[in-house]
């Protein structure tokens, strides 16, 4: 029985030794140097090549590296094996420290600032009014957010595809509920799975339903965006500004008109980088769980897509 880790471009040395820590005497191999394809039982995957799995004829079961599992689920020859994500304080509170960071530099008008700079301008501004946040997606990082962003006295409401109950926070849910949730937010943060509901869900229609000058951050996956309806409506002040973290493509081309947006602030898809020193113990675990004919924790639900 072995573990493989199928996560291409990146080195795998260092999360191998960690494991090996964890999981003394199990084999774990790294992809694509599978030297006993058969043996292997369990695969640690983040956007694994289409087929690198197939050969895998005694998988028992698939662990995210990652905390979306889009880039797993769109490989068409996927196993029919259960499949668990990353669920890691760790990785939430880089996410939140991300957001925050984000929200001090739109209220105190860094971006603004910025501009002024490159033109020598000196003008006074007071801090920008950010009072309600909406977070679609109400999940393991949409939850912590909207409960740290209340805790630091802004009004929040929420979004989520199943109605949810969170003190002090207005939840809608579903298509319908929609333009309601956004429809006051200062700033929204998009926080949704990548899933056939979700591509391109935020598209000119419910762009329009945000409130005027609007700030938009997406941190969950690019094709939630449409892109040209977001430069649309960035150039018509319908939205103020966004701060992208996730790209439809990424790396982001090299040609893409959001490189040079004066309204876009991007960043390399580093809200939440998994942590490999916290990541191993709950593979492992989930590892040790599977052996004992245990459900692994963190489940996703494969035909819902997240
Ligand atoms: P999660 O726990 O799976 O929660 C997803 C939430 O989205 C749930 O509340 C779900 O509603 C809601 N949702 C799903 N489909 C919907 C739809 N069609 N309409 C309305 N709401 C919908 O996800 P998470 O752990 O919070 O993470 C969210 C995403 O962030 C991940 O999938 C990943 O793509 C992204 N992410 C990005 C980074 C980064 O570094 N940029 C890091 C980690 C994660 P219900 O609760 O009602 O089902
Ligand atoms: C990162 O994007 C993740 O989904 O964990």
């Amino acid at each position: 029985m072995s573990i493989a880790l199928v996560i291409p471009d990146r080195k795998l040395e260092q999360l191998q030794q960690k494991l090996q820590q964890q999981l003394p005497g199990v084999d774990i191999q790294i992809w694509p140097d599978i030297h006993q394809p058969e043996a292997v039982d369990f695969a640690v995957v983040w956007r694994q090549p289409a087929q690198s799995l197939a050969t895998f004829s005694n998988l028992k079961a698939l662990q995210s590296f990652g905390a979306g599992v889009d880039s797993i689920l769109c490989d068409s020859s996927l196993p029919d094996v259960p499949l668990a994500r990353i669920v890691d304080p760790d990785l939430t509170k880089s996410m939140l420290n991300y957001l925050h960071g984000v929200l001090l530099h739109y209220q105190l008008r860094f971006d603004q600032f910025a501009l002024q700079q490159q033109t020598q301008q000196w003008k006074a501004r007071s801090p920008r009014k950010i009072q309600q946040l909406c977070v679609l997606g109400l999940g393991e990082l949409g939850k912590a957010a909207v409960m740290y962003f209340q805790q630091l006295g802004f009004q929040l409401c929420g979004w989520s595809a199943t109605a949810k109950q969170i003190a002090g926070v207005h939840c809608y849910a579903g298509e319908a509920e929609f333009a309601q949730a956004v429809a006051e937010a200062d700033l929204v943060i998009c926080l949704l799975p990548l899933t056939a509901h979700t591509e391109n869900l935020l598209n000119d229609q419910r762009l329009s339903q945000f409130k005027p000058g609007a700030i938009l951050v997406n941190v969950a996956r690019g094709a939630i965006v449409d892109d040209l309806a977001l430069l649309q409506h960035l150039d018509n002040g319908q939205l103020s500004a966004a701060c992208l973290d996730v790209f439809r493509t990424e790396p982001l081309p090299a040609e893409h008109p959001f490189w040079q947006h004066k309204a876009i602030k991007l960043t390399p898809h580093i809200s939440a980088v998994t942590n490999a020193d916290t990541a191993v113990l709950q593979i492992a675990e989930n590892y040790q769980r599977v052996q004992a004919g245990l459900p692994m924790l963190n489940l996703v639900d494969k035909q819902r897509g997240y």
